[in-house]
């Protein structure tokens, strides 16, 4: 497994955990927008708490849809824009100065459309507020399972035919 931390201080947390760990996790310093990673070379990516902060979460997501084999799967766990047209227009307000206090994160990306913009199908969608009791401005979640399309080649004019990765 791969997993990618630019921050220093956050990376030497991340491998203490990577060494923990039951699999083998290689943790190297590099952006989610330029992985160091081969066209379609993982089964699955996994992104936790962290396009809230990405300076660029639309190409973060096209860098995780190359390199997740078609067929493959995204999950997503992460703090989102909020449902509600107020929550969502306190969320804008607040922008700039949360910003500025969590560390770059900004709480009222749209991360679930951004997904399927992407590229990804969605297949498991759910929203919950987390921590539950007085809101902030994180506190709309989604964990997502969404899945990179099974390459499409032209069979003939005007039609295509689904291929699977795997032994197609
Ligand atoms: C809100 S913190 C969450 C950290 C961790 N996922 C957690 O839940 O504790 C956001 C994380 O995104 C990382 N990050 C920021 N920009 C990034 C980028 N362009 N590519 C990859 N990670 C990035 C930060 O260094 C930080 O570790």
């Amino acid at each position: 497994m791969l997993a990618v931390e630019p921050e220093p201080y956050l990376r030497r947390h991340a491998e203490r955990a990577a060494a923990a760990a039951p699999v083998p996790i290689r943790v190297v310093a590099a952006r989610a927008e330029s992985l160091p990673a081969a066209d379609g070379s993982f089964d699955a990516g996994v992104v936790s708490l962290v396009l809230c902060s990405v300076a660029e979460p639309d190409r973060a997501l096209r860098e995780l849809h190359r390199v997740v084999r078609p067929g493959g799967e995204l999950r997503a766990f992460e703090h989102v824009r909020s449902g509600h047209p107020l929550g969502a227009r306190v969320q804008d307000a607040l922008d700039p100065v949360w910003s500025r206090l969590a560390g770059g994160c900004h709480a009222g990306r749209d991360t679930t459309a951004a997904i399927v913009e992407a590229g990804f199908r969605l297949e498991d969608l759910r929203r919950f507020r987390f921590p539950p009791g007085v809101p902030t401005p994180t506190t709309p979640h989604v964990r997502v399972r969404a899945r990179r399309p099974p390459t499409t080649v032209a069979a003939q004019p005007g039609s295509t035919v689904p291929v699977t990765s795997a032994g197609a």
